[in-house]
């Protein structure tokens, strides 16, 4: 394929090898940067893959829609929690969520189509549709920039009948946020009324910590259709590095995700669909201990902005991140970051990555140790200190 300007080095990576290169130096970083979770893979995950590599079935290929038997497992637990009206032939196990995205995206964009997605917004998505039709074009509608909000009348005003697919992320990355059930509705009908599907990345849905639920927008059809529902292993169960997805999607979709997958990735690795196979039903007890875990660490960041009152941010309900209004600082993303973390130790990711628009912000992973995390904090506020002294 032809590389355009518009497909560009993962920025979130790119950070991932500095913070370690700086590491490798001998520098103390306290990286605030990747989306990783800080606690560790539950036993049961590790155990079930050491049994399932000793089953001579996990060295060969799999179906390229993956397992069965785990397919029917994800498809009933997304019926018991999220009420999405699927059934095992609705389901397709992807390496990762990203890949899950990237076959969907292929599978549906023609030359011309419109896409729609909410920014500021994960880093891959608008390579991703690139990658998948050069020729597709990119609409962006940008959350308040006040209290992160999404307007439903903005959205409507770029949704149109030329629109292909809206993608929707909840809890969001790199906000925080959660999308209410309410709006997720209004967004439901306003995909219908244009004939659009909703590619919706739940990635973080079982990192709530807030009074907040999460509602899946694929329950508001009566058979799977035209929501397409994303999702994944890695974050929920500190198996970053396993590399496994999933999407949910129409049957008359899924025969081209499976061409698709069988020529692009044959299957998801065999051994990781048998170990999470032979782990269900997958543990729920670490959930419970990081999201309280992550209330104390959000109560400390808004601790932080109130001690550093230049600062505004997000308030957030879920998933990994909150996201760091530096416009008062006088800098922008890059300056803030790259001084930040020369000055104080302590990396973040630039607002920049993911929209222009953004570059008066930065994203703070609060997945990191809580001792880390305030110490982080502390430094930070230092470093506020020091700019009004400049
Ligand atoms: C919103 C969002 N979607 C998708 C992904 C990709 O997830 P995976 O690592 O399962 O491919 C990420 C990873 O950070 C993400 O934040």
């Amino acid at each position: 394929m032809k590389f355009n300007k518009t497909i560009e080095d993962s920025p979130t990576l790119q950070f991932a090898e500095a913070v370690n290169r700086r590491r490798q130096r001998g520098e103390e970083i306290l990286s605030l940067g990747l989306g990783e979770p800080d606690f560790a893979t539950p036993e049961i995950l590790t155990d079930a893959l050491a049994k399932a590599a000793a089953m001579p079935s996990s060295s060969r290929y799999s179906s390229p829609l993956g397992l069965p038997s785990l397919r029917q497992k994800i498809s009933d637990d997304l019926v018991r929690r999220c009420g999405l009206p699927c059934r095992m032939d609705n389901v397709v196990i992807t390496p990762g969520t990203k890949a899950a995205l990237q076959l969907v995206l292929m599978a549906l964009l023609q030359p011309g189509d419109e896409v729609v997605f909410i920014t500021p917004a994960y880093v891959s998505y608008e390579p991703q549709i690139y990658i998948a039709e050069q020729k597709a074009v990119v609409k962006t509608v940008d959350l308040s920039h006040t209290d992160y909000t999404l307007s439903m009348e903005r959205l409507a005003q770029v949704v149109s009948p030329r629109t292909k697919a809206i993608i929707l992320n909840t809890p969001h990355n790199p906000t925080g946020t959660m999308l209410p059930k309410p709006l997720l509705c209004d967004i439901y009908d306003l995909a219908r009324n244009n004939n659009a599907y909703i590619i919706s990345d739940e990635i973080y849905e079982r990192l709530v910590f807030s009074e907040m639920s999460h509602f899946s927008i694929g329950s508001c059809e009566s058979e799977v259709e035209n929501v397409i529902t994303v999702g994944g292993f890695g974050k929920s169960m500190a198996v970053t590095g396993w590399r496994v997805g999933y999407c949910v999607v129409s049957k008359s979709l899924l025969p081209k995700i499976n061409k698709l997958q069988q020529h692009i990735n044959t299957n998801t690795a065999t051994v990781l669909q048998q170990a999470l196979d032979l782990a269900w039903p997958l543990p729920t007890s670490h959930l419970e201990l990081y999201n309280a875990t992550m209330r104390d660490r959000v109560a400390m960041y808004k601790q932080f902005l109130a001690a550093n009152p230049i600062l505004r941010g997000s308030n957030p309900q879920g998933g990994f991140f909150s996201f760091l209004n530096i416009g008062n600082t006088g800098l922008n993303s890059i300056d803030f970051t790259t001084r930040l973390v020369a000055r104080t130790g302590v990396a973040a990711t630039a607002g920049r990555a993911f929209s222009p628009l953004w570059d008066d912000h930065v994203r703070l992973s609060l997945a990191v140790d809580s001792k880390i995390l305030a110490e982080a904090f502390c430094r930070m506020s230092d470093f506020i200190i020091s700019l009004k002294q400049c």
